[in-house]
């Protein structure tokens, strides 16, 4: 066979040649992230964190050393720049070897050149390579030199921001395993750009200079910065390598492509999206078929592993990118859904390395189209509310900014749309206003998120205007009846709701508690016995409530159909008495460590879910090992105590009079819910009680907790 590698033929043999270098080659771990740290998988070396920090490496029983994968890994920090630039994608292969405590530096550069340049591998002219290393790097620039006879001047140094990995980790964290690395560039030739390497020092971007490989050397833990700021990296256990080639960038150097849209994956992609359009890729619209392109590719790839649109976590994400997609297909003048047609060339382009694209085929088209619908609709909403807003306005005119982005944020109709459509009436968008309405709302976003999430769903409250408060009987019963007040999709409120499709929805009795007060909102299922159309249920995967007690319930129906008036069973799922128990040992902690530490704590938010708990506090200082121990100890005192639990509501003033413990800078109500434990255990000559305002679920006896540990 002639021509350039294909870019499963680049993987292979990234994955053969480690292999001959003695390393296992897994599979891709799965884009939900192996650790809470992030919500996908970032970075290939992610699942080997517990490796590189001393954890035996042995994978399936099969114990080995050194490792080579190609993971799938989401990055979306950067998705507005996702086809604006040749290099930004959301999804990226990460062609990787990892060394958990064997090979270092030396091996793992010489072997990064052999299987560059050497013509049973890839072949590439040396003359084309040139790295970074960190400045300190003394070794690195031996390796590159001498061994591997890399010209000096092939060579720029950095500091911490360039040449180490994670990026600052030294200064900006975050904790754990990190190291200098060594970034490997290829020379695309003068037909991307006059600019020399010695440019790159200074300008740090390049479209000639592609940034191939990444070999990073962890071998530090990075610990919490001293008071005045000093970095502190510990030594880890031993030594390790963890490299990153990206193999869409590699694919756009070996097919010597213009940029990786063009490489054999994207290609055909792109080719369909014009098609599709009847609009020819180039131009400035080509950066709707770019978006279009690379999205469908990443929601594919997610959706193949149990993630689905939705409006909390990581559903929100996979939401967010699908959106974008729909709103670049509908620029391109799609108008009926169209990006699921587009999955089965992804699926065949990329499923034999991952073949969960091929199984779950179906399922992804089917949640594509359903996201795809129901944007269609909320554009629809969108455009008929602009062309009220606009009717009675003059050629030449003016729409405020803040009406553009009332627009967005309450009818989800994105600003560029709105551009486009009143520029076909001649009116324009004051742009300015819209970003200074669009930076108040953020402003007041951040302040009111201090203590955790406090927006609603999908941010869509004109719906719900005129709704009465939700009668909430979760803190006695964990199973109510209730009708269906209201559903509301995407910003409008809907009159049925059919299997596998998701939404708020508003009962008129909830037993659901609302996310609030730290404790997270309750999941669980609705039942309903829909007459004539017959019995459904529905999952709901979260609940919060609005500031004037509407509580939104985020539903799924999985079978039947919803529908508004509809008598339903609410029932809350078993963790809730996790919850309850993590939350009852929230008050017992704070009491302690105000007895163990002094009443100068203050509690500054607080996490409380089903497997665990969270308290962030303000104090002088670390906590000692023997300050943990207390207070671990007297937490275990009140739990092995088993004392009643109770609560009861009062007028504020009592409530303080009585020594309440309160969040300070909380806004309290005139009638508060006092929790109090029903006993006190001694510390140090003290009595020490618990007894806080709290809107929270609780357990009903202390030793409902069980074991508490720090
Ligand atoms: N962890 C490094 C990166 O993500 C190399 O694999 O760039």
């Amino acid at each position: 066979m002639t021509g350039p590698l294909s870019t499963a033929q680049i993987r292979e043999k990234y994955l053969q040649f480690f292999e001959s270098k003695g390393h296992l080659r897994l599979p891709s771990y799965s884009t939900v992230a192996p650790d809470p740290t992030t919500l996908f998988t970032v970075a290939g070396m992610q699942p080997f964190k517990e490796q590189f920090m001393g954890a035996p490496a042995v994978f399936d029983g099969v114990a080995n050393k050194r490792v080579t994968t190609a993971q799938k890994c989401l990055r979306i920090g950067d998705i507005e720049n996702v086809g604006r630039t040749l290099r930004h994608c959301s999804l990226l292969e990460m062609l990787g070897n990892f060394s958990f405590g064997d090979y270092f530096k030396q091996e793992s550069l010489t072997w990064a050149w052999e299987f560059l340049t050497s013509p049973e591998w890839l072949g590439l002219d040396r003359a084309r390579l040139y790295v970074t290393i960190y400045e300190e790097d003394e070794e690195a620039f031996r390796i590159w030199t001498e061994v591997n006879g890399l010209p000096a001047d092939h060579i720029l140094r950095f500091g911490a921001d360039e040449n180490f990995w994670p990026a600052d980790a030294p200064k900006e964290g975050p904790n754990g395993p990190c190291g200098p690395c060594s970034e490997i560039f290829y020379d695309r030739g003068p037909k991307y750009g006059d600019d020399s390497w010695a440019d790159y020092a200074v300008t740090r971007e390049s479209a000639r200079f592609l940034e191939i490989w990444n070999n990073v050397f962890p071998q530090f833990d990075r610990q919490d910065p001293l008071p005045d700021g000093t970095p502190v990296l510990k030594d880890l256990p031993f030594k390790n390598i963890d490299t990153g080639m990206g193999l869409e960038r590699i694919a756009t150097v070996v097919q010597d492509v213009y940029d990786f849209y063009s490489n054999d994956v994207f290609a055909p992609i792109v080719a369909k999206v014009a098609e599709m359009s009847g609009q020819a890729y180039e131009g400035p619209q080509s950066v709707s078929h770019r978006v279009v392109a690379e999205h469908i590719r990443s929601v594919s790839m997610v959706i193949a592993d149990g993630s689905v649109p939705s409006n909390t976590g990581r559903g929100y994400v996979v939401r967010k990118i699908l959106r974008r997609a729909c709103r670049h297909a509908y620029l391109l003048g799609l108008r009926e859904p169209s990006l699921f047609k587009l999955v089965p060339i992804v699926a065949e382009r990329m499923g034999d390395a991952y073949p969960e694209l091929r199984e779950n085929l179906a399922k992804i088209e089917a949640t594509v189209r359903a996201e795809e619908e129901s944007f269609l609709r909320t554009l629809e909403g969108g455009i008929q509310r602009l062309g009220k807003l606009m009717s009675g306005m003059e050629k030449g005119a003016t729409l405020s900014g803040n009406d553009a982005f009332v627009l967005y944020d309450t009818y989800g109709f994105p600003v560029d749309l709105t551009k486009e459509i009143a520029e076909e009436y001649g009116i324009s968008v004051d742009e300015a206003g819209y970003a200074e309405s669009l930076e108040n709302a953020q402003n007041l976003a951040r302040a009111g998120s201090k203590y955790g999430k406090s927006e609603l769903f999908g941010g869509n409250m004109e719906a719900l205007d005129g709704l009465s408060p939700t009668v909430f009987v979760g803190y006695d019963d964990l199973q109510a009846d209730g009708e269906v007040v209201a559903l509301v999709g995407a910003g409008e409120r809907l009159t049925h709701l059919s299997a596998g499709s998701e939404a708020t929805v508003v009962l008129s009795r909830t037993p659901f508690y609302a996310e609030g007060g730290g404790e997270v909102g309750d999941t669980g299922r609705i039942e309903w016995d829909g007459g004539s159309a017959g019995k459904g249920w529905g999952i709901v995967r979260d609940t919060r409530k609005t500031p004037q007690g509407v509580f939104l319930h985020d539903v799924l129906v999985e079978s039947g159909e919803l529908k508004e008036g509809l008598s339903v069973r609410a029932v809350v799922s078993g963790e809730r008495q996790a919850i309850q128990r993590h939350h009852t040992a929230t008050h017992l902690l704070q009491s302690a460590l105000r007895a163990v530490l002094g009443s100068g704590v203050q509690q500054k938010g607080s996490l409380v879910a089903a497997d665990r708990l969270r308290f962030d506090f303000s104090h002088g200082a670390a906590l000692s090992a023997d300050e943990i121990a207390a207070v671990e100890t007297l937490v275990s005192r009140w739990v092995s105590a088993n004392f009643a639990v109770t609560w009861q509501e009062m007028p504020i003033a009592d409530a303080k009079a009585a020594g309440a413990t309160a969040l300070f800078g909380e806004k309290y109500g005139e009638t508060v819910r006092v929790v109090r434990v029903g006993g006190s255990v001694e510390y140090a000559g003290q009595t020490v009680s618990s007894m806080e305002l709290c809107g929270g679920a609780h357990v009903t006896r202390t030793g409902d907790i069980g074991a508490f540990v720090i």
